[in-house]
């Protein structure tokens, strides 16, 4: 273990093309067809998710951001110090700066399922906090969630801000929960940042951005699946598509299709009619209490929750029951 960020070590080969194609073509078989969200992030999907968040619509960052100032001494006292910091689908590896360093931990292991974006992302973080020893491992953590052999034993906190538990359903959550329980060791934990049930248009608007971002990160799916399994999707025949289902309680995406066509992808091919959806990212809100019941059923309970004035994010830590 070192702090040099040069390299990834990969426990994953989610990017083998013979299982994405049996998956992606599995998944665009279904009625209604579908794509996984963790498509979206190439190296072009991750830059236009970094802009995502600096969108004035989209309020979660930033709410989240104040949370975190607003309250980094409890969150801090809360998830301890000298541990091994575990954040999954770390990204750019912004947030976990923000409780640097009074978090102090051990040692920090950045997931993500885009190797390059993760190596610079570590690289930065380590340029800034030198003493910090990172140890980046390259994850699909929606798929399955394991350690390098090398990582320590003691306790370890899970970091996964930004509401990403939103985008599994609520079983997979509790499933993905239970994967990070049973990797915490003695008095480890998770820290979680969970969006919560708001106004509609707040909603709306955080997912129909006015300059097209969130579309254009949308689109981008298809054009990564050409990448992958040699496919022609054009972009031009799909549009954005999102709205806010209150009932289920989640912001769905979708990608509409223009017009009646066949597409080819992985040698194979797969029809299209003008207005069928293809599902492409649930995104869930959670009233805290909600969520608390969530953790429950992954063995952890909630011992705090930080909200701002509005209640429009929450903040919280879990332990194992
Ligand atoms: C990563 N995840 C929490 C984002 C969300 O809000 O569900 C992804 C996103 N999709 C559209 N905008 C942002």
């Amino acid at each position: 273990m070192t702090n040099a960020t040069q390299s990834a070590s990969s426990n994953e080969a989610w990017f083998n093309s013979d299982s994405v194609a049996t998956e992606v073509l599995a998944g665009l078989r279904e009625r209604p067809k579908r794509i996984a969200p963790k498509y979206f992030y190439d190296e072009t999907g991750s830059a236009l998710f970094d802009t995502i968040t600096e969108l004035d619509e989209y309020y979660l960052p930033r709410v989240e951001r104040q949370i975190f100032q607003d309250h980094a001494a409890a969150i801090c006292a809360a998830a301890g110090t000298e541990a091994t910091v575990i954040e999954p689908g770390a990204g750019s590896c912004e947030k976990i700066a923000w409780l640097l360093p009074e978090l102090a931990p051990d040692l920090y292991v950045p997931m993500d399922i885009s190797a390059e974006h993760l190596v610079r992302s570590a690289a930065a973080l380590s340029e800034r906090f030198p003493q910090l020893p990172v140890a980046p491992q390259v994850c699909d953590h929606t798929v399955g969630l394991t350690l390098d052999i090398d990582i320590p034993d003691g306790k370890r906190v899970f970091f996964y801000p930004g509401s990403s538990v939103g985008n599994f359903e609520p079983a997979a959550a509790v499933e993905f929960m239970r994967r990070m329980r049973a990797l915490m060791n003695g008095d480890g934990g998770l820290l979680i940042g969970v969006d919560t049930k708001k106004d509609t248009d707040v909603l709306h608007a955080a997912y129909n951005d006015a300059e097209g971002v969130t579309a254009a990160f949308n689109l981008n799916v298809l054009d990564h699946l050409n990448a992958q399994l040699d496919g022609n999707f054009s972009t031009a025949n799909f549009e954005h598509h999102a709205l806010y289902n209150e009932s289920a309680g989640r912001v769905e995406m979708h990608l509409r299709c223009k017009r009646d066509h066949t597409v080819t992808l992985a040698s194979d091919s797969v029809d299209f009619a003008a207005g069928e959806l293809i599902h492409t990212e649930s995104s869930y809100k959670y009233h805290p209490d909600e969520f608390a019941a969530l953790g429950r059923q992954a063995g952890l309970q909630q011992r705090e929750c930080w909200q701002d004035n509005r209640g429009w994010f929450s903040v919280q830590y879990l332990t194992p029951v």
